[in-house]
């Protein structure tokens, strides 16, 4: 589908709750709102359309656009606002067909981490594990720093290329994306439930939890600058996932759930040498908690630079995972061309088919079952 002009690359379709967060980043200022089966949703702030906000955001129900299959941005460009008469330029409709996860079986996903800037050779990894792909998961570091708007767009920009707004896409919050003067900002950028990156989502017979674990050095490590506080922000999570376990019946017990993924960039069971070696007591927790309550089918993690299947007990396991780790990403950023390996999943009934691949080559596959109950 062609790109309109006023959008830098297509809309991203994001699962948050049970709502979808359509995101896209604008090349110029414009009112934004979304239509799906007649009904207009908008980019407000009590009642007020946010027009010079760079990277646009719109909530919808998830049902409404599953059972629709196609929702229409309608832009009216903003050439001056005013407290009376702001001008505009003419409306303009753009229709993107959308296709729900619906199957139960033989769900393909891929998921692109730590791509560090890399766009061309992870979106064609992403391509060689082939259509139709049912969910992209970006997780985290996908840009090198959210040091301007410009790298926190590289995330849309991948996500544009592989689903072009089609299908859905997970993204979550690595480490190198807290750094930068327009950090900050992430919470209006990207997709985000009341201000938090951490979420429970839902897509067809998927339900996913989105693990946040912030920066992986202690708040006080100079290369922070005393600009993080991220010890207070994974009490808060905890909270949180103490909150998500009380509502089970909501969340992961609800009806139609089939498949539980936690999604998480840092694989959190696993204890590196210092000084990334923090939170041990807390992460211990929260694997306690997912492996009691959640009982997760698997959890898919970027971080460490490397492809490694971790079975319940495997080599990641140093804090009581709850579940296979599944560690998706090989990554040379000095290479010409930059090398970069991810990883492909297929969700059967009691296993996953996990496809380690470049855009070149299948660098491994193999068939992982999920945890016993
Ligand atoms: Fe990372």
């Amino acid at each position: 589908m062609e790109r309109y002009k006023g959008f830098a690359c297509h809309p991203t379709v994001c699962p948050v709750g049970n709502d979808y967060h359509i995101i896209v980043p604008t090349n110029f200022e414009m009112a934004l709102s979304v239509l799906v089966d007649g009904e207009e949703y908008f980019n407000h702030s009590n009642g007020i359309v946010l027009t010079s906000c760079p990277i646009q955001q719109i909530t919808v129900p998830a049902a409404r656009l599953d059972a629709a299959r196609e929702y229409t941005l309608r832009v009216r460009r903003v050439i001056k606002r005013m407290p009376y008469g702001t001008l505009t330029g003419r409306p303009v409709k753009i229709t993107y067909p959308f296709r729900p996860i619906e199957k139960t079986e033989g769900i393909r996903l891929y998921q692109i981490a730590d791509s560090h800037g890399i766009v061309e050779e992870s979106v064609a990894a992403a391509k060689r594990f082939g259509e139709p792909l049912d969910l992209l998961v970006l997780n985290g570091d996908i840009a090198d720093s959210s040091e301007n708007i410009e790298r926190i767009t590289t995330t849309y920009k991948i996500a544009s290329a592989v689903t072009g707004g089609e299908i859905p896409c997970v993204i979550s919050r690595g480490n190198h994306d807290l750094r930068g003067a327009a950090a900050e900002h992430l919470a209006e950028y990207m997709p985000n439930q009341n201000g938090r990156s951490y979420y429970s989502f839902r897509v067809g017979c998927l339900w996913g939890l989105l693990v946040d674990c912030g920066e992986d050095k202690p708040d006080d490590h100079r290369e922070y600058g005393h600009m993080v506080c991220c010890h207070a922000f994974r009490r808060e999570e905890s909270a949180y996932i103490r909150q998500v376990i009380a509502q089970k019946q909501n969340e992961y017990e609800a009806e139609g759930v089939k498949y539980r993924l936690v999604i998480s960039h840092a694989p959190f069971a696993w204890t590196d040498h210092p000084p990334f070696d923090i939170e041990q007591e807390l992460f211990a927790e929260w694997c306690r908690l997912l492996k009691a309550e959640v009982k997760p089918h698997l959890m898919l993690c970027g971080h460490i630079h490397n492809q490694i299947i971790s079975p319940v007990g495997g080599e990641l396991d140093h804090k009581g995972q709850p579940c296979p780790v599944l560690v998706g990403t090989k990554v040379d950023r000095r290479a010409r061309p930059p090398y970069y390996a991810g990883m492909g999943l297929t969700l059967q009934r009691d296993s996953a088919e996990v496809v380690f691949n470049t855009k070149d080559e299948i660098r491994l596959t193999q068939t992982v079952p999920y945890s016993a109950e």
